[in-house]
């Protein structure tokens, strides 16, 4: 553990391109590498104060695929997930170390705009969080603050369009009108997925997104993320491993703030290098 206070800005890279082969590794057992990387996390350290919460993480996000995040409550999973679009910087105490690369692009470098991040890497929470906003604004109002348009015939196209891919429209196509958080559990999470959606994002990080659901709004949200992989690249933390069985593709067990182990879900759930993984997946935790 490292009692020290790292600064927020202390790893920062200045040039846009960093050379991961320069950077030195951690000890996870399986394979923490994608063919198609599309972001990278080399020696990633996350601090509350003088508590280390991750420890020299590293592992790759494969583009167009499902990377599920899972371990024990407290193991660092949302931690983890939240400093892949820099929601943490919003916690005072939280100080990050490490490089987090989008493209060949660091995602901490000064000169880029979190906000705009954001909008990049999108985030879709345990809880679904309509605003208190129509159906139509909750969609709309990402791609009117970013400035995708401020066209009434090309915002209609945008609302439609995300509540589509969101397996919503249907749904709600009568009612664009009324308040989003009318909605069922399942209907706002699809909603909160629309909205991310509607900024055209990259990446979408999900922290337990179906937790709060009943067994039927899970499985919709669960046949909704493999649709979505196509044109997007997915993180999600799940405690259900049959949920990471089902969605993912790859797989990362987390404990106590490491990454013990990455590979194929296949391979994580029925061959588990690492007594610990092997341990978690059989439900033994000692
Ligand atoms: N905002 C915070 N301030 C201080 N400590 C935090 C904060 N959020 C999480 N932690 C601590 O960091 C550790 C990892 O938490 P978290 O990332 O929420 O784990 P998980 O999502 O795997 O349950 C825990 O010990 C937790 O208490
Ligand atoms: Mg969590």
């Amino acid at each position: 553990m490292n009692a020290i206070t790292i600064p927020k800005q202390g790893h920062v890279n200045e040039t846009t391109q960093t050379d991961l082969s320069q950077i030195e590794l951690n000890q996870t057992v399986g394979n923490i590498y994608a063919d198609d990387a599309k972001m990278s996390i080399r020696n990633a350290n996350i601090y509350y104060g003088d508590k280390q919460a991750i420890e020299n993480i590293s592992l790759d996000l494969a583009k167009n695929q499902v990377t599920a995040l899972i371990g024990p409550s407290g193991c660092g999973k949302s931690t983890f997930l939240r400093s892949l679009n820099r929601m943490n910087d919003t916690i005072d105490i939280c100080n990050i170390t490490g490089q987090f690369i989008l493209d060949g692009e660091d995602i901490y470098a000064k000169k880029l705009d979190p906000v705009l991040l954001r909008a990049r890497v999108g985030m879709v929470f345990q809880k679904p969080n309509p605003f208190p906003k129509s159906i139509y604004e909750n969609v709309a109002y990402g791609a009117r603050i970013h400035g995708l348009t401020n066209n009434k015939a090309e915002l209609d196209e945008i609302v439609e369009t995300s509540l589509q891919k969101a397996g919503l429209f249907n749904e709600v196509k009568d009612r664009l009108n009324d308040p989003g958080t009318g909605l069922s559990g399942g209907q706002q999470q699809r909603l909160c997925i629309a909205r991310t959606i509607a900024v055209s994002p990259e990446v979408i990080l999900m922290d337990e997104p179906a937790s709060a659901l009943d067994p039927i709004a899970t499985a919709i949200i669960e046949e909704l993320i493999d649709e979505l992989k196509e044109k997007y690249t997915i993180a999600i933390v799940t405690h259900s491993m049959q949920q990471a069985a089902r969605v993912s593709q790859h797989t990362a067990y987390f404990h106590m703030g490491k990454l013990v182990e990455m590979g194929k879900t296949e391979d994580i759930f029925t061959r588990p290098s690492h007594k610990l993984t092997e341990n978690y997946i059989t439900g033994r935790f000692g």
